[in-house]
């Protein structure tokens, strides 16, 4: 009984989370018949094929959505390709991406991946990172929301030169107003999904003005306008170890650009690794719904292998945002039983099933399930 009971609490754990919106934001209106659009941008690596999958799933439940494919990776070094892909997201407020490969040896490539959620202003990046019960880790129970600064932190954008030669400056620059943006909205998360915990982590101690800032602007609207939400500073290096030896302590962690970026790979590592946890991109205006950990998986692509997880939970997160609650569900529903009733696991969590042995399998979990699943 009590596993029984514990296996539908994870469940309803997993996917479960929802983007703050604020009041009065412009949401995707579902057009042409109750249909909606949103920007797909299959990207490179495993994305293409991802995104191939994410469409069968989505014809065969009648899920009240149409894709608008715009083609953009690492091979078109095209300026305009990425243009035609921001006035997409634009156009539909929404979208759906692979990752694009960012070259180490091209000085002038930018990474498009962060071209794109700093042109849309997409300043929140959200993961959920959940035990799922039959997923081999070493550590269970883990229930942590990451929420990231997406847009700043210039040290993250590329902002370096070299003074002299054999002398690299990286100029890290971060606003008030963005800390006072991502902190706010971290707060306000918490208490829309009812959580109680917001850890902060920064390096104040050495980076005292600019992490300083971010402690400082933290700290004081915890204290003076979320005082029911319990609210803690960690230090990054702290919270890497804290994290890899107590995961269970940490509920909500906020964090700066590539302290996030790092921090969540780790607590993607501990659930089970980059083929498990989507990652959620919002702004004010529009959002855009991909994997966690933002790698591309290429020597993955074509073969059949790759662990559908992230991106099939992307869908459901995008879902979601689309207030299609009910589809959200039974989506997530089909993936958990996917996953720990069948047990079917890719080789990266310790099976040896095909990406489309899963694919068919949830596919035939939503088949058995009402069109109308229980909320959860
Ligand atoms: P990668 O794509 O080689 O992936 C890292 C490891 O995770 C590999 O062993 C891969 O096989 C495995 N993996 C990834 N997705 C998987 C899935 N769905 N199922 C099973 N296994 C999976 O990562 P790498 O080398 O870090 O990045 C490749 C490209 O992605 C680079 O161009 C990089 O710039 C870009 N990128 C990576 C980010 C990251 O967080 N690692 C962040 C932003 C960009």
């Amino acid at each position: 009984m009590a596993s029984k009971s514990l296996a539908l609490l994870t469940r309803r754990h997993f996917s479960s989370i929802r983007p703050h919106i604020y009041p009065g934001t412009r949401l995707p209106h579902a057009k042409y018949g109750g249909r909606h659009t949103v920007t797909m941008l299959p990207g490179d690596g495993i994305g293409p094929e991802m995104m191939e999958h994410i469409k069968r799933i989505f014809s065969f439940a009648h899920f009240p959505v149409d894709f608008e494919t715009v083609e953009l990776n690492s091979k078109d070094l095209n300026a305009t390709s990425l243009e035609f892909a921001l006035m997409a997201c634009e156009r539909n407020g929404i979208a759906i991406k692979g990752n694009i490969e960012t070259k180490f040896d091209h000085p002038d490539f930018i990474s498009r991946n962060v071209e794109i959620r700093r042109r849309l202003d997409l300043y929140a990046n959200i993961l959920h990172c959940v035990s799922i019960p039959t997923v081999p880790t070493r550590h269970k129970g883990i229930d942590i929301v990451l929420i990231r600064e997406n847009t700043e932190g210039r040290e993250y954008s590329g902002l370096e030169h070299e003074t002299i030669k054999g002398v690299i400056e990286s100029i890290k620059l971060v606003t008030r107003r963005n800390i006072e943006r991502i902190a706010r909205y971290t707060f306000e998360f918490a208490a829309a999904n009812n959580r109680k915990k917001v850890t902060a982590v920064h390096k104040a101690n050495i980076q005292k003005l600019g992490d300083g800032l971010f402690l400082q602007v933290a700290r004081d609207m915890a204290k003076a306008e979320y005082p029911y939400i319990e609210f803690e500073a960690m230090i990054v290096d702290n919270a890497s170890m804290q994290l890899v030896s107590r995961p269970q302590q940490f509920d909500i962690m906020l964090m700066p650009n590539l302290y996030g970026n790092i921090i969540s790979n780790i607590a993607c590592g501990l659930v089970g690794g980059p083929g498990l946890v989507s990652g959620i991109n919002v702004g004010d205006k529009y959002a855009l719904f991909e994997t966690g950990t933002r790698n591309t998986g290429t020597a993955l692509a074509g073969k059949n292998v790759a662990n559908p997880t992230a991106f099939i939970r992307a869908a459901v997160d995008m879902l979601r945002y689309l207030g299609l609650d009910a589809d959200a569900h039974r989506l997530s529903d089909a993936l958990f039983a996917t996953l720990t009733e069948q047990c079917l696991h890719t080789a990266d969590i310790g099976g040896s099933e095909k990406t489309s042995t899963l694919i068919d399998s949830i596919i035939d979990n939503l088949a058995t399930t009402p069109k109308e699943a229980e909320a959860h």
